[in-house]
C-alpha cells in the first residue's frame, strides 16, 4: 500500500487514457464552435451565496454536496459543483447582456461535488457545459439538444434517445404543485419519510423517490405537463415539433424533474445504457428566472451539462478506440560523448522542424538498452551515432520494422527524416 493516496471519488487520469479525452474535448470543441458557441472560462470557486441561490438551498447539491470553505480572507467560497450559475453570474457582472443577443458560450473543466464515489459517479469530475442566455425561443432549447445529440453520436454512441419533460413556470406550476401535494395527502400512508419531507421542501421532487413503496403513487401521480399555462404548452409542443423535425428522438418522462431548482418549462437528460440506471449522460433544461435571482436584468437561458468521465466509460464499454495518440517517431542512440553531444544538436534541429524524436536520456546507456528502449517507445526509425559514423560523416538509420540499416549523410539526415515521418 502506498504512502498516499488520491481521495475518494477522484481520478488519476494515465497517458494511456489520454486518447479517450482529447477526442472528448476535441469533438466538444469542434461540436460547439460549428454551432457559434465561444469559450468562456470561469473560476473554479466563487462565493458560496451564487450555487446557495442558483441552485437553490434544499436542493441535495447546496446541502450535502457542495465543497465550501472559508478563506483566509474571511469570504465564503465553494468549489463549483456546476457551471450553469457561475455562467449567469459572469455574464452579468462582465455585461455579455448588452452584447449581441443570445450569447451561446461553453465551457469545459473540473466540478465538485461530495456524491458517493461509485462508477461514473466521483466527486471530482469534468463538466462540458452549454448556455444559450438571451432567449426564450424554443429553438434555443433544440439547439443545445441537438449539440449533445451530435456529440454522443460523433464519438460512436448508438440508440441515442432524449428524457423529455416541462417543469412549467411560475405561474402554472404553482397549480401542479397543489394538485400534487393532495393526492399525496390522499396517500400519506403509504409513502417514505423523504417523501413526506419532500412535500414540504421541494414537492417536485417526490417525483424522482427510489423507494420501492412509492413506485405505484408515483405512477399515478397529477403529471405536470397537464397543468401547463399556455405559453408553456405551446414551447413544449415547439420543441418537440423541432425534435421530431430533425429526428431527434425523445421520450416523454413525466417523472423527470431534475435535481436543481432553477429550471423552468424544458428539462431533459440522456441515460447511458451501460453505466448503471442512475446515470446520466448529460443533463440540462431552460432557467428563466436565474439571471434575475443573481441580481441580474430578466433574462431566459437553456443549457446542458455533460460528464466527460461518462462519456469515457462509455466508450470504452462499446469499445468504440479512439486515435491513437501523437507520438515521436524517431529515437536517437549514440555512443560516446562526441556522438551523444551531437545527437543532443539533432535532437534540437529535428524538434524545430516539427519532427517528433526521443533522445536516450541516461548516463553511461549500452547500445543495446538504448534500442531496446526504441523498440518498446514503438518508433520507425533509431538513428544510430558513435566514433565511426561522426568519421564518415554518415549516421546509421535502423528502420525499426523491417530491421534494415542505411547510412545517412549528416548533413542530409534532418531532411531525410523529416521526410520519412
Ligand atoms: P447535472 O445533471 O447536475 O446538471 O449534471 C450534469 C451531468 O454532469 C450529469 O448528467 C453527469 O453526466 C455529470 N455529473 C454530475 N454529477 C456527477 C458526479 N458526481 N460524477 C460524475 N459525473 C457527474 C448540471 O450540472 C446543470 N448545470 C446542467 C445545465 C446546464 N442545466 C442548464 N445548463
Amino acid at each position: 500500500m502506498p504512502s498516499y493516496q488520491r481521495p475518494p471519488g477522484t481520478l488519476d487520469i494515465l497517458p494511456e487514457e489520454q486518447p479517450y479525452w482529447t477526442r472528448v474535448r476535441h469533438h466538444a470543441t469542434h461540436l460547439a464552435e460549428l454551432a457559434g458557441f465561444e469559450r468562456l472560462d470561469i473560476p473554479i470557486f466563487e462565493a458560496t451565496e451564487v450555487f446557495a441561490r442558483g441552485i437553490g438551498e434544499g436542493t441535495d447539491v447546496v446541502d450535502k454536496e457542495m465543497y465550501s470553505f472559508t478563506d483566509k480572507g474571511g469570504r465564503d467560497l465553494t468549489l463549483r459543483p456546476e457551471f450553469t450559475a457561475g455562467v449567469v453570474r459572469a455574464y452579468i457582472e462582465n455585461g455579455l447582456h448588452v452584447e449581441v443577443q443570445p450569447q451561446k458560450l461553453y465551457s469545459m473543466g473540473p466540478t465538485f461535488r461530495y456524491d458517493r464515489p461509485q462508477a461514473g459517479r466521483y466527486r471530482q469530475f469534468t463538466q462540458f457545459n452549454a448556455e444559450i442566455l438571451g432567449e426564450q425561443d424554443p429553438a434555443a432549447d433544440l439547439e443545445i439538444m441537438t449539440l449533445v445529440w451530435d456529440l454522443y453520436a460523433g464519438l460512436g454512441i448508438p440508440d441515442l434517445e432524449f428524457q423529455l419533460n416541462s417543469t412549467g413556470c411560475p405561474r402554472c406550476r404553482p397549480k401542479y404543485v397543489e394538485a400534487l401535494k393532495s393526492y399525496y395527502q390522499e396517500h400519506d400512508d403509504d409513502i417514505c419519510e423523504d417523501c413526506r419531507r419532500r412535500l414540504e421542501r421541494s414537492p417536485l421532487r417526490v417525483l424522482d423517490c427510489k423507494e420501492e413503496r412509492c413506485q405505484p403513487i408515483i405512477e399515478n401521480a397529477p403529471r405536470i405537463v397537464d397543468y401547463l399555462c399556455d405559453e408553456c404548452r405551446e414551447h413544449f409542443a415547439s420543441l418537440r415539433e423541432y425534435l421530431d423535425l430533425l429526428d431527434r428522438r425523445y421520450v416523454l418522462n413525466h417523472r423527470l424533474v431534475r435535481g436543481l431548482d432553477y429550471y423552468t418549462k424544458t428539462v431533459f437528460e440522456v441515460w447511458a445504457s451501460g453505466i448503471g440506471a442512475q446515470s446520466a449522460l448529460c443533463g440540462g433544461g431552460r432557467y428563466d428566472g436565474l439571471a434575475e435571482l443573481l441580481g441580474g436584468p430578466e433574462t431566459p437561458g437553456v443549457g446542458v451539462a455533460i460528464g466527460l468521465e461518462r462519456i469515457v466509460m462509455t466508450m470504452k464499454e462499446l469499445e468504440v478506440q479512439p486515435p491513437a495518440p501523437r507520438t515521436p517517431k524517431i529515437f536517437l542512440a549514440y555512443l560516446g560523448d562526441r556522438p551523444r553531444q551531437e545527437s543532443l544538436k539533432l535532437m534540437d534541429q529535428l524538434r524545430h522542424v516539427d519532427v517528433g524524436v526521443y533522445f536516450a536520456i541516461g548516463r553511461d546507456r549500452g547500445l543495446r538498452s538504448q534500442l531496446r528502449e526504441a523498440d518498446k517507445r514503438d518508433v520507425r526509425y533509431t538513428v544510430i551515432l558513435g566514433e565511426n559514423e561522426l568519421e564518415s560523416g554518415k549516421a546509421t538509420v535502423r528502420d525499426m520494422k523491417s530491421g534494415d540499416q542505411t547510412d545517412v549523410d549528416l548533413k542530409l539526415l534532418v531532411t531525410w527524416l523529416s521526410e520519412k515521418v
